[in-house]
């Protein structure tokens, strides 16, 4: 069995003294389980007495971690997930870390979550930054029903297909649009890991042949959503960045653009902006109070995301 995703946290050792925890650390090894000490701890706090029993043979089985506990930690906070559902990777944090400082530069900033499973961006800008107004979409219903209880209260949570079911006053609107959709080329499911591919809808994961079908999708379409100014920021690969980079400087409504690799030397974050010249639908006097002005504030903006041009 395959077990966590090659980038959950550092495993941790237990104290072992307590014969239970050393029963389960060996059960889980056996398993297969590489993070055995820490999933040991995990589901000794999640459960007791049968109840333990029945989500250890269920590890044993294959069953991902965090879908039979319900929950899983990112960037210190807890987010509700589970069976069916893309579960949020720690790689993701890079993303959050610049949606959570762009949002933090914008007064009562609309944040949107596209593609948003359960919606640990949109919940951790919502969590870190006061007055900020989050929207989710995903066109699965099943993550949806976790990513409700994750957001604050007053979050839109919308089904639909890309950005299709955003409610139409938004158009124009939106400040920070963020999103992690599928990007895995076709010819590469079988490389992941198999939690993954057995756990995980194929949908979450997989964008065409070489994985960027989404990806292509949300800069065609968010145009029409982001307000004058307004931000894009998408994970992908480091290597499907020169495409994306290429794609969105033949849109000429985007005068900004830019990406920074995380630190696992992996994951990358695109940065496109909106030129910030044409208005939107937003009246401009709550434009310019929305976004800081003029072209020093926006350059200001990508200092402080530390997202350079390419
Ligand atoms: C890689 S997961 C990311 C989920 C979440 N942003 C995260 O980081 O945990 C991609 C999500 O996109 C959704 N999705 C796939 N294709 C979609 C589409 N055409 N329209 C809307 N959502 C889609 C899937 O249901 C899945 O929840």
């Amino acid at each position: 069995m395959t077990t966590m995703p090659p980038d959950h946290p550092a495993d941790q050792q237990v104290p072992t003294a307590d014969p239970r925890v050393r029963v389960l650390v060996a059960r889980l090894r056996r398993a297969g389980c590489v993070f055995a000490e820490q999933e040991a701890r995990i589901l000794l706090e999640a459960s007791a007495g049968a109840e333990l029993e029945q989500l250890c043979a269920r590890r044993e089985a294959g069953e991902a971690l965090e879908h039979l506990v319900g929950c899983v930690e990112i960037g210190g906070e807890l987010l509700a997930v589970g069976p069916g559902c893309f579960v949020p990777r720690q790689r993701t944090l890079a993303l959050i870390d610049a949606a959570v400082q762009e949002a933090r530069l914008r007064r009562s900033p609309v944040m949107v979550e596209a593609y948003c499973g359960v919606a640990p961006i949109a919940a951790l800008v919502g969590r870190r930054v006061p007055g900020v107004r989050v929207h989710a979409t995903d066109r699965d219903e099943r993550p949806l029903v976790h990513a409700r209880t994750n957001l604050p209260a007053g979050a839109g949570v919308h089904h639909g297909s890309g950005l299709d079911a955003l409610p139409a006053q938004l158009a124009g609107a939106v400040d920070l649009l963020a999103a992690v959709p599928p990007y895995v080329p076709s010819g590469q499911l079988e490389l992941m890991p198999r939690d993954a591919r057995e756990q995980e809808p194929e949908t979450a994961l997989v964008a065409g042949e070489d994985g960027l079908d989404e990806v292509r999708r949300l800069l065609r379409e968010a145009p029409r959503w982001l307000a004058p100014g307004g931000v894009l920021l998408l994970e992908m690969h480091r290597d499907q960045v020169p495409i994306v980079l290429a794609q969105a400087r033949d849109q000429e409504c985007f005068d900004a653009v830019g990406h920074q690799v995380a630190g696992d030397g992996e994951t990358a974050v695109v940065r496109v902006r909106r030129d910030a010249g044409k208005p939107g639908r937003r009246d401009a006097g709550k434009q310019r109070a929305a976004v800081p002005e003029g072209t020093a504030a926006l350059q200001r903006v990508e200092r402080a995301t530390g997202i350079e041009p390419a």
